[in-house]
Order: structure tokens, then sequence, then C-alpha cells
């Protein structure tokens, strides 16, 4: 992935962005038009207003000879309100229509980028940085906010008032005017863009150091367990503060060519400013304009320049909002490379058998994980694997849930190959407690009713009750409502565990899954749970992962796993029997630990 950054130095303005904005907003373009209408509405009002004064001055102004009648006064004073009244009532009122747009653009496009990232592979996550994936959103999401309206309310009612201004100076005053302001708007826009393609490095600096500063601080924070232990407060105040000092320098530099970019617009528009201005004087002195006409040339002045004075800062936004769009559409375009065939059919469980057929596996291309690795576990019975870690045991499951496909070889569900369903019934219909559990951060009840989001409350607590949660739940002083912390972090392993499994129990799907499910828990509380579980998965197919041998003793076959291959089939007795690995390995656990008896 690419650093995430602001626009680069002598990026152009990529307008390509702007089609492929344009499904998020088709559907609000009535909306939109009305939008416009507001502004040009507001923006006619303003420029009604020079007009306005011109013929009051003119009229007020003894000298001219055109003496304004009474009722005329009263009706350009009126008029003069209404003008003013409307340029800000169609204004609030663009900003309310459009808002409904932006919002509505930015929810779609953040649920369709959420979609999008949940549908990708699980070796995309594995890749990415959460923080940075997050951020890349947010800057994209109001990267789409702050285009629109600064498209809509800025560059395109700027032109517009410049077009408009031109063509009344040139038509009521000849070409001087017109010739001053075209020269002055061009040497503006010159500069602006030259001056800002010149900062660029300077506002990167600047956040940059500020997002080294910030990722620093926030490291140090959640690693705050480490600091303590090691006593390392100063020594994280020191470096933090040598970041600090280097967003310091970083904002001066960056405030100085703020400086340096002002200081030149202001002097272009003073510029142009005072030779109209001055021109202006010469004209009325040599009686070739009225002092209206002074009053009308010097107010569009201002209100031309106003909005200029933003341009060169929309400017720089807009291309760092163009650039974090593009991020936020690249990411849309990452295509996963599982997906369901089309027109897949659901997967339909009838015993829930399950069967490898020489399934070979790889992450990377340069090293094997599995090698032909077959086996069945016939429908409602128990296949218990074990193994080395290492050995490719959670592998196993992670293709049985179509996390992967094998590179060679196929799994089947009763007959089906579950490449050739969705992915959605299939994992439906498989419940698995995984070898490291982590929690939503909520209350211990919204974790538990995730296996089953519309349990009833009995049967959440006789999940609990099977996993033996309750007795641990009745110490807590907040009980189900209990929180658990970022990924679970204040439960214990073995709550943790705990949790898991009664959040399978819900789910009660045909084929079970327990990957070292209780390799976290005491032997004691190891053997009630197993206890419940041999209960559960009574009518279920179940494959059983597992470090302690002792765990699966009863399993109705037990393949040893090693380096990817199944060097030994059987039952506990037929594999103690042979007096191969899977005894030797038995033999050592037996005299490693004293084991509670064990049932047969
Ligand atoms: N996403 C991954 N990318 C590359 N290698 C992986 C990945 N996941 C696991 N591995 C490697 O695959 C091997 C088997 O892993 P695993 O199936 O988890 O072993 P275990 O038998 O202990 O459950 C390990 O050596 C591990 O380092
Ligand atoms: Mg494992």
């Amino acid at each position: 992935m690419r650093p995430s950054t602001d626009a680069e130095p002598g990026q152009r303005l990529d307008w390509s962005i702007l089609p492929r904005l344009w499904p998020y907003l088709r559907d609000h373009r009535r909306r939109i038009a009305l939008a416009m209408g507001c502004l040009l509405l507001a923006k006619g009002a303003m420029l009604v207003i020079p007009f306005i004064m011109k013929h009051l001055v003119d009229g007020l102004n003894v000298d001219s000879g055109v003496q304004l009648a009474g009722h005329v006064a009263v009706v350009l004073v009126a008029a003069y309100g209404l003008a003013r009244l409307s340029s800000v009532l169609f204004g609030e009122l663009r900003d309310t229509l459009f808002g409904r747009v932006t919002e509505r653009a930015m929810r779609t496009l953040g649920l369709t980028v959420f979609r999008h990232v949940h549908q990708l592979d699980l070796s995309f996550h594995l890749e990415r940085r959460t923080g940075g994936l997050a951020r890349d959103i947010e800057r994209g999401t109001s990267g789409v906010s702050f285009l629109l309206r600064f498209m809509v309310f800025n560059i395109v009612p700027t032109l517009f008032e410049i077009a408009v201004v031109v063509s009344v100076f040139l038509v009521n005053y000849g070409p001087s005017y017109a010739l001053v302001t075209l020269a002055s708007v061009i040497a503006y826009g010159w500069f602006s863009f030259g001056a800002t393609e010149w900062r660029t490095r300077f506002v990167r600096e600047m956040n940059e150091a500020d997002s080294v500063s910030n990722t620093r601080a926030v490291d140090s924070l959640l690693n705050f367990e480490t600091v303590k232990y090691f006593g390392n407060e100063r020594f994280e105040a020191q470096r933090y503060d040598v970041d600090l000092e280097r967003w310091e320098q970083a904002r001066r530099r960056n405030r100085l060519s703020l400086f340096g970019l002002n200081g030149g617009q202001a002097l272009i528009i003073a510029l142009a400013q005072t030779s109209m201005i001055g021109l202006a004087v010469y004209q009325v002195r040599t009686g070739v304009i009225t002092l209206g006409d002074f009053v009308l040339i010097s107010q569009y002045m201002i209100q031309l320049f106003l909005p200029l004075g933003f341009l060169g800062f929309v400017y720089r936004e807009m291309k760092g909002a163009m650039a974090n769009i593009e991020r936020l559409f690249d990411l849309l375009e990452v295509r996963p490379e599982l997906a369901d065939i089309p027109d897949a059919p659901a997967l339909t469980v009838r015993g829930g058998g399950i069967r490898f057929e020489g399934v070979s596996f790889r992450y990377q291309a340069q090293r094997s994980i599995l090698d032909a690795v077959s086996f069945d576990v016939a429908p409602g019975r128990k296949v218990a694997v074990v193994g080395a870690s290492g050995a490719g045991k959670s592998t196993l499951v992670k293709l049985l849930f179509r996390f992967y496909d094998p590179t060679a070889g196929r799994i089947l569900i009763d007959g089906q190959d579950i490449a050739g369903v969705t992915r959605a019934s299939l994992r439906q219909a498989i419940g698995i407690v995984p070898q490291d559990t982590v929690l939503f951060n909520d209350t211990l009840l919204e974790n538990l009713r995730y296996g089953k989001p519309d349990a009833s409350d009995e049967e959440v607590a006789d999940a609990v009750r099977m996993a033996h949660l309750d007795e641990f739940l009745a110490q807590l002083p907040d009980g189900w409502q209990t929180r658990v912390g970022e990924r679970g972090l204040k439960l214990s392993g073995g709550e943790k565990q705990r949790v898991s499994i009664a959040r399978t129990i819900l789910k009660r799907p045909p084929i079970l899954v327990f990957d070292e499910a209780t390799s976290s828990l005491d032997s004691r509380s190891e053997q009630a749970i197993l206890a419940a579980l041999r209960e559960i998965a009574l009518d279920h197919t179940s494959l059983v992962i597992a470090h302690r041998l002792s765990t699966v003793v009863d399993a109705d076959s037990i393949l040893v796993l090693d380096q990817g291959n199944i060097v030994e089939q059987g039952s506990h007795r037929q594999l103690l029997a042979a007096g191969g690995r899977y005894a030797a390995l038995w033999a050592a656990q037996q005299e490693q630990q004293a084991l509670p008896p064990v049932p047969q």
C-alpha cells in the first residue's frame, strides 16, 4: 500500500475523480439543481447591489443634475434591502439543500467501503494496518464532502462572478476595467497556484511530523504496561519531545511560507485595486463616468477579490481531497481473490460429513504447509487432529471455512465442494471455537449474543451454564453488563475461551470445530467443559484440534499431522498399540504432568 499522504507537489488536479463520484450523487440530481439555482439567485442579488448603489449615489449627488424623486429613492432603498436579504437567504437555502446531498453521499460511500472491506480476503486483513485503513476511509469520505462543497460553493460561483463582472465592465465602461480585472485575476491565479505548489512541501512536512508524533504517542500509550514495567516514562517523554520539536519547526516553516503566499496575493490585489481606483478617479474628474459609476466599480472590485482570496487555499485542499478520494476508490477496486462463483447454490447440510481430498496448501509459494492431506469425518462423528505447533492444524480449519482455497485437492461437505457453494451458507453450517478468541469492545452479553443475535435470555443462560461461565459471571459486580475492553483484554485467556464456547453453543451449527478450544483452561475446568462439549457434539460432526492428547482420547479417529502430512491415523487404542509417534507423544505428556483421570 502507498503511504497515506496529502497531494504530492507537481501532481495535477485529477478531474477524472468526478465521474467516479457521480453514482453517489445521481439520486440527488433535483436537489443539486435546486441548490445551484439558489446559488445563482444569491450571486445575482449580490451583483445587483452595486447597480442600486450607483443609482442612489448619482441621484443624491446634486451636481449630477438627475435629482432623485422621493418615491424612486424609497424603491431603490427597498430593492437594496431585498437584494441583501435574498443573497443571505438563498445562500442559506443552498447550504441546507446541498448539505443533504453531501451527507447522503458520504453515508453511501462509507457503507460501500465498509461492506467492501468485509468482503476482502483474510490475507488482505492480515496485511493491512487498521489505523492506516481507518484513516484512509475517513479522509476519503471527508474528501468527498470537501470537494463537493468547494466545487459548488467556491469554484463555480467565483468563475461565474468573474464572468459577470468582466462583462458589466466591458459593456458599460469599455475595455480598460475589464482588462485590468482579467489581468489581475490571471496574475493572481498563476501566482497562487505556483506558490501553492511550492508550499505543498512544507505542508506535507508538517503533516508528516504531525502523524509521526501522533503515532509515537499512541504506540507509547498502548504499551503503557511495558513502559511501567521498565520504568521508562522519562525515556518515552524524551522520544516524544524529539518528535514534537520536529513538528514545531515544520509548523514554523509552514507559517512562513503561508506568509509568502498571502503577501504575494495581497500585493497583486492591491496593485489591481489601486490602478482601477486611479483610473476611476481620473475618469470621474474628466467627466467620463459619474460618481455612481465610481461606487459601482469599487464595489464590484471588493466583491470579486474577496472570494478570489480563498482560491489558493481551495486549490491546495482540493488536490489533497482528490488524492484522498482516489485512495479510497483504489481500495474499492481491490478485488477479493476468493468469491462465490456466480449463482452459487447454498450448502445443504444433511449429516455434516466432511471430506478432505488430497488437499495441498501454501501461504507463500516457497513454503508448503499442507501436502496432499486426505481424511474423512463421517456425519455425527468426532475426528481429532493432533501434532506439533506449526504443523498446519489451524490451517486445515481456515481452509474448511474457505478463508483460502487449497492449491490442490478439494474439500467436500456432504458431497458438495465448498468452493461451489456460497460462503455465507458454508460459514452458517460451521461453528468454531478458535485458538485465540478476540471479543468486541462491548458487554459480555452482547459478545455472547453474537453467536445468535436473536437468542432469548434463557438460551443465553443455558449456553453460559454449559460453558461454565456462570460461576465467573456471579463474581462480576456488573454481571452480564460487564464491558470486556478492547479485543476482550479485560478477560483472562480462559474466560475468553469460555465466552467463545458459549457463543458457539448458542449458534448450534451442524458442524463443530474446536481449535485448541480449552488450551487456556486449567485441567479441572477443562474436564468440566469437555464434558459439556461432548454432550453438545453428540449429534454433531466435530473436528477437534488439540495440543493436550488427553482431551481427544474419546475421538472416533485421531490424525497425527506432522509438517503438513498425516503420518498416523486411528483410534486412541490403535495408535497406542501401534507404538508410533502418537504413542511416544502420549508417553511424554503422561510423564510431563500428572494428568487427571481420563474418561474412557
Ligand atoms: N497467513 C499466513 N501467512 C504465512 N504463513 C502462515 C500464515 N498463517 C500461518 N502460517 C504458517 O503456517 C504454519 C502452520 O500454521 P498453523 O496451521 O497455524 O499451525 P498449527 O498447527 O500450530 O495450528 C506455521 O508455520 C505458520 O507460521
Ligand atoms: Mg493452531
